[in-house]
């Protein structure tokens, strides 16, 4: 690989295309904006712009925007029309393709590789497809285009090998490649759908705190001196304990009796609530699966405190969930080491049910072989799924 072509020169694309000359690339550039154009020609001489030799490169980055019609639907326009160029003059000789433009999972499969296959050309054979999502911050000057870490997906293994080696050879930040194309868009909407998420509780609270006479910047700035608990969160059965299930709930009544609805913080209380409901429906359907059903099977419990190596119940998801599995007529066999008050069998009685629910991720139960349980619904996400011979649902996994 030698040469590179960046469709799109904005934010995204030209720190991409001034990196790959650095790294000693051939660049050229396509850019549809004639006041960028002759801007460019002027402050990057090196890079080859709107050439017609372009979309013959080895490798070809398409880092054109990705905005949204007046009705807030995607509006894939200039995807699509980057995309017939690349099309009209693939080589066939197995050129990597990596759209960097922030889309939706199955836009790459669905809408993107149907245009470049347009002409015959084969992907994975002829050419290769990849995502990998960029993640500049305009402006950061810790992170920038060489030291942010990426992922990839990739629609073959080759492709996904091409261009591990050719960002490999442009970065100096680790690169994790994924089990898919979609894995990697996803990646990316999940982390810019967090920092809405995040961005919308700070405003609804800042509503909140100024409803109370606070200081918003005073309280997030308290907020920040706690050294733990305030990473990115996983998902699991449900929260426990007698904090996060239940503290919301006093900010929700002060702020209803000051005349404002916080509805996001109740639309998250809510969401965490029903997570105990979502884990007996995967058991349901995972038992369905293995041609049984709820009502008169044997179901083992592992776990019943809220959090790994406590004693404590209180508010624990796991009391709601053995609550809805025995409504449903399952035969239930409860093992916690720290709960003896719920405990009705041993590990060996629980591995040996028809499903398994492990709702805490107490150390030793890491340890238990979950090889021949039939079916295994994983609270914490703590398994190796990779192990599992019977029926394995984690938590959005
Ligand atoms: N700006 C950011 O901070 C940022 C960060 C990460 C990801 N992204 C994503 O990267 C993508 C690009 O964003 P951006 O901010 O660089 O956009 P931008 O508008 O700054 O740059 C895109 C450029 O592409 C050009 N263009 C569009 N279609 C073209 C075509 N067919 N041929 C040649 N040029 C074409 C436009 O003229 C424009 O200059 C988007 O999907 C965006 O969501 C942006």
């Amino acid at each position: 690989m030698k040469s590179v072509c960046v469709i799109g020169l904005g934010y995204v694309g030209l720190p991409l295309a001034l990196l790959s000359l650095e790294k000693g690339y051939t660049v050229y550039g396509l850019e549809n904006s004639p006041v960028k154009v002759e801007k460019l020609a002027k402050e990057h001489p090196n890079i080859s712009l709107n050439s017609p030799d372009a979309l013959l490169s080895d490798v070809i980055i398409i880092a054109v925007p990705t905005p949204v019609d007046e009705k807030k639907l995607p509006d894939l326009t200039p995807v699509r029309v980057a995309c017939e160029q690349v099309a009209e003059k693939l080589t066939g000789k197995g050129q990597l393709i990596i759209l960097e433009s922030t889309v939706n999972p199955f836009v790459s499969r669905k809408y993107v590789l149907p245009i470049l296959e347009k002409k015959g050309f084969k992907e994975g054979k002829d050419f290769f497809l990849v995502h990998c999502p960029e993640r500049i911050d305009p402006g950061n000057r810790t992170w920038n285009v060489s030291n942010i870490p990426r992922v990839i997906g990739a629609l073959s293994p080759q492709g996904l090998e091409l261009s591990t080696e050719f960002y490999k050879s442009i970065l100096s930040a680790g690169i994790l490649p994924l089990s898919s194309i979609e894995a990697a868009e996803m990646t990316k909407i999940y982390e810019n759908s967090l920092r809405a998420v995040n961005i919308a509780f700070a405003n609804e609270m800042a509503i909140v705190m100024q409803n109370m006479k606070l200081d918003a910047k005073e309280i997030i700035q308290g907020v920040k001196t706690k050294p733990f608990g305030l990473d990115l969160c996983f998902p699991s059965c449900g929260v426990g304990g007698h904090c996060i299930p239940v503290d919301p709930f006093y900010l929700i009544d002060e702020s209803l009796k000051r005349g404002f609805d916080p509805s996001f913080l109740r639309t998250a209380m809510r969401v965490n609530g029903y997570m105990p409901a979502y884990t007996v429906s995967l058991l349901m359907h995972a038992l369905n699966e293995t041609g049984k059903s709820v009502n008169g099977a044997r179901v083992g419990v592992l776990g019943v405190s809220y959090k790994r190596n406590v004693d404590d119940v209180r508010e624990s998801p796991a009391l709601d969930i053995i609550k809805r599995v025995k409504s449903l007529g399952a035969e239930l066999k409860v093992y916690d080491p720290f709960i003896p008050d719920y405990t009705n069998a041993t590990a060996e009685e629980v591995l040996a049910c028809d499903a398994v629910l492990l709702l805490t991720d107490h150390s030793e139960f890491l340890d238990y072989d979950y090889s021949k349980v039939p079916v295994v619904i994983d609270g914490k996400n703590a398994l190796d799924k990779k192990s599992m011979s019977g029926v394995y649902k984690g938590i959005g996994r």
